[in-house]
């Protein structure tokens, strides 16, 4: 059974075991913001290189810095490896944040170059100093998100988090993937789930939430605290409605129509319009096409939506795309 309750990262008290993974060129204002109205008790943010945040001038540094209060609870997500450095940055993301999350995962060619990210998996004692100097320097809960290790031969999933939770860190965010493999394969759910047994700090679990049915086998079978999701998120905010509501409620909701997925879609671009600083008409766009998928003719209605040209263009796209049969 699927435990209903509340979830607690320290001090922070969360409604639900839901939350939004970090998601770079995704996670945007009017995103998370739609998200948590769906039901996310916690997003998170794309990384922020907390080198460049120190050394950006006030221009750069708002661009990096686009969040409102209205989005919170959000976790804001750093990446680096300079302890100092790391420090240094928090004064730029406290005033928006109610957690702090390090990124010991991410798999990219430039970031692994840099000794960043999931570097991390093949050196998790090095991450000590990361965690201990950001923990001991801030009032907010700090969280690691890790990987089960570099590849198949080298999982070290639970000795990476213990080091997690020994360094201070509030809870530990397992992507139950190894570096080598990316984005691709099976999570590994039983890696989770053995983090969850050794250790005493929150567990999120992550990796391959498609649906609420996901959602809930994997609270259940690993016993983590939280489940977050990724891809199965993006264009779909609706996945945390159907997730509160059979995890909290045991209701299982349908997918959403083809209509309801147009409303959804037409209530994000306003949103977007109305939230965004800075509007950026491709990733409105990249949006709409995401928001295509599971309605009927995705294929085609992505093509037709890779044509417009201007917001107005793409509102008459969807209204009309959405409509038609099949
Ligand atoms: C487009 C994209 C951007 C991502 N950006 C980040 C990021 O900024 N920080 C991070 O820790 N993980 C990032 N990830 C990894 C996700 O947070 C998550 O760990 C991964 O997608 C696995 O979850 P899923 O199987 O539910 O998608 C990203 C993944 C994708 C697909």
């Amino acid at each position: 059974m699927t435990r209903l309750k509340d979830v607690r990262i320290a001090k922070l008290r969360l409604n639900n075991p839901l939350c939004l993974a970090p998601l770079l060129g995704v996670n945007c204002i009017a995103f998370r913001l739609m998200c948590h109205d769906y039901g996310a008790a916690l997003v998170f943010s794309p990384m922020i290189h907390s080198a460049g945040l120190v050394k950006a001038d006030d221009a750069g540094r708002a661009s990096m810095l686009e969040f409102v209060k209205e989005e919170r609870p959000l976790a804001i997500q750093l990446i680096g490896r300079d302890p100092q450095v790391m420090v240094e940055s928090l004064q730029y993301i406290e005033p928006f944040c109610d957690t702090v999350d390090l990124n010991f995962g991410c798999p990219d060619k430039d970031i692994l170059g840099q000794k960043m990210g999931a570097y991390f998996s093949k050196h998790p004692e090095q991450m000590t100093r990361v965690i201990s100097a950001v923990a001991g320097a801030t009032d907010k809960p700090v969280t690691a998100k890790i990987r089960i290790g570099w590849d198949s031969q080298s999982l070290n999933h639970v000795a990476a988090a213990k080091i997690v939770e020994d360094a201070g860190a509030a809870a530990v965010v397992v992507h139950g993937r190894t570096t080598k493999q990316g984005y691709s394969g099976r999570a590994n759910w039983t890696a989770i789930r053995q983090v969850k047994e050794k250790v005493n700090i929150p567990v999120i679990g992550n990796g391959d939430i498609w649906s609420a049915d996901d959602a809930k086998r994997m609270l259940d079978t690993t016993k983590c605290d939280m489940a977050m999701a990724g891809r199965g998120a993006m264009g779909n905010p609706y996945l945390f409605r159907q997730c509160v509501s059979l995890i909290m409620e045991g209701k299982a909701l349908p997918d959403q129509t083809t209509e309801q997925k147009r409303e959804m879609l037409l209530e994000f671009i306003r949103l977007y319009g109305k939230v965004q600083p800075v509007k950026r008409f491709t990733e409105l766009r990249q949006h709409a096409m995401w928001f295509c998928t599971g309605a009927k003719g995705a294929a085609s209605k992505r093509l037709e939506i890779s044509r417009a040209g201007s917001k107005e263009e793409l509102v008459r796209i969807v209204k009309k795309e959405f409509s038609l049969k099949g």
